[in-house]
């Protein structure tokens, strides 16, 4: 098999050297036996990887069997990996053949390894080192010839650090390393994919598929995709359903994307660029994102509040007051029951902040989460409203 035929055996779309980096590695190290650690960020395709190593493996014609670590709750993955004995445990009515005798002659993919407990680990190192294992309650040891890929979106080296993952392990596994790449670092895939996915639900629904028109591409391309693939193929899932005009405007797509958040809950939607780099129109963009952003933060600290009963009282005289000039919204917890109450929020930002920084004496951190906002952003409204 070569790339071309990697990519096509395995619905593989892309073209960035980064990716076809990574299929190269795979495909030059298939032929051995090479333990391989795949990193990469959640849903960029790492699960890709172990299939075509084995499939381009002489161990082809035996058993494939991927493991998600993460999946099997703690008190049986043991016994899941490598077996049981009857009796070894209360319900071990029967013996059973783990996935490592299973798999003999064959592959195991660990996905997500990270999450193996430290006992797991232990028997993990053993069996790599010396291609034997023992079924829980059992002490016979047992052969078996299997090769291990593992994947993990964990940074390890900080995982060794805790305490969390064993180095020899780490060491054992990552003899060949493949980083699978972020969709926001291989951008001139976003659009093919994009275009797969599309016609992918077109022909399983037996719909028109959506396109995107040139401004919405430039939307999509420029978003960061915290969720990598998995979250393109969900977003055009939820387009090519919802969407009755097939021509995808950048006013649709940005309403449908979600906003996301840095460690500092600020919103992060685009990649920074200077104002020299934006065009007109990506600025109006940013702008109308930065309002959408304010919006949402404007709801979240209304609803905080109307939730939180120890406000209950100047929540009242708060919302009261309506000034047709500012931006109005409706809650939506609100809608059903009271459709005439249109709060305006604008205008009691200040008094929000004003009263929320009284209530902690000051202290910005407690007042910045009693709101909803990063500590940042509520230094700059201070500094806007001069309280
Ligand atoms: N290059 C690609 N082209 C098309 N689909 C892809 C590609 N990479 C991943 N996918 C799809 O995206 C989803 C997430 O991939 P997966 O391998 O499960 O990610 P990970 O294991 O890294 O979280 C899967 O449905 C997969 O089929
Ligand atoms: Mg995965």
């Amino acid at each position: 098999m070569n790339k071309q035929q990697a990519k096509q055996r395995f619905g593989i779309i892309g073209n960035s050297p980064l990716l076809e980096r990574a299929i190269d590695i795979a495909l030059q190290v298939a032929h051995t036996d090479i333990s391989v650690f795949v990193s990469g960020e959640s849903g960029t395709g790492k699960e890709n990887i172990p299939k075509i190593i084995h499939q381009n493996s002489n161990r082809k014609h035996n058993n494939y069997i991927a493991v998600n670590c993460g999946a099997i709750p703690e008190g049986t993955i043991d016994s899941e990996l490598f077996g049981h004995e009857k009796g070894s445990f209360t319900g071990a009515h029967d013996s059973r053949k783990g996935y490592f005798e299973v798999a003999n002659g064959g592959t195991i993919f660990l996905d997500e390894v990270a999450e193996l407990p430290m006992s797991t680990q232990v028997r993990l190192l053993r069996v790599l080192e010396s291609g034997e294992f023992m079924k829980v309650g059992s002490s016979n040891a047992i052969k078996t010839d299997v090769r291990v890929i593992a994947a993990t979106n964990v940074n390890i080296p900080n995982a060794i650090k805790e305490g969390k993952f064993r180095e020899d392990l780490y060491y054992r596994l990552n003899t060949i390393s493949i980083f699978i790449p972020a969709l926001r670092d291989r951008k001139e895939d976003i659009s093919l994919l994009f275009r797969k996915f599309a016609s992918d639900f077109a022909d399983k629904y037996n719909t028109p598929s959506i396109r995107l028109e040139s401004d919405a591409l430039k939307l999509i391309t420029d978003y960061n995709w915290p969720g990598n693939i998995r979250q393109l193929r969900n977003f055009v899932a939820q387009l090519s359903v919802i969407e009755k005009e097939r021509n995808i405007s950048a006013t649709t797509v940005l309403h449908a994307l979600p906003e996301n958040r840095n460690e500092n809950n600020s919103p992060i939607l685009f990649e920074e660029k200077s104002k020299a780099d934006l065009s007109e129109r990506e600025i109006l963009y940013k702008v109308l994102f930065d309002m959408k952003r304010d919006l949402t933060e404007l709801k979240k600290i209304t609803f905080d509040l109307i939730n939180n009963e120890e406000n209950s009282n100047f929540n009242k005289d708060i919302f009261n007051d309506v000034n047709e000039n500012e931006i109005t919204l409706l809650p939506k917890q609100q809608e059903s029951d009271s459709q005439e109450e249109v709060y305006t929020l604008a205008n009691h930002e200040k008094n929000l902040i004003k009263k929320s920084l009284e209530k902690h004496n000051g202290k910005r951190k407690l007042a910045a989460e009693e709101l909803g906002i990063s500590e940042r952003t509520l230094y700059r409204k201070i500094k806007e409203f001069k309280l």
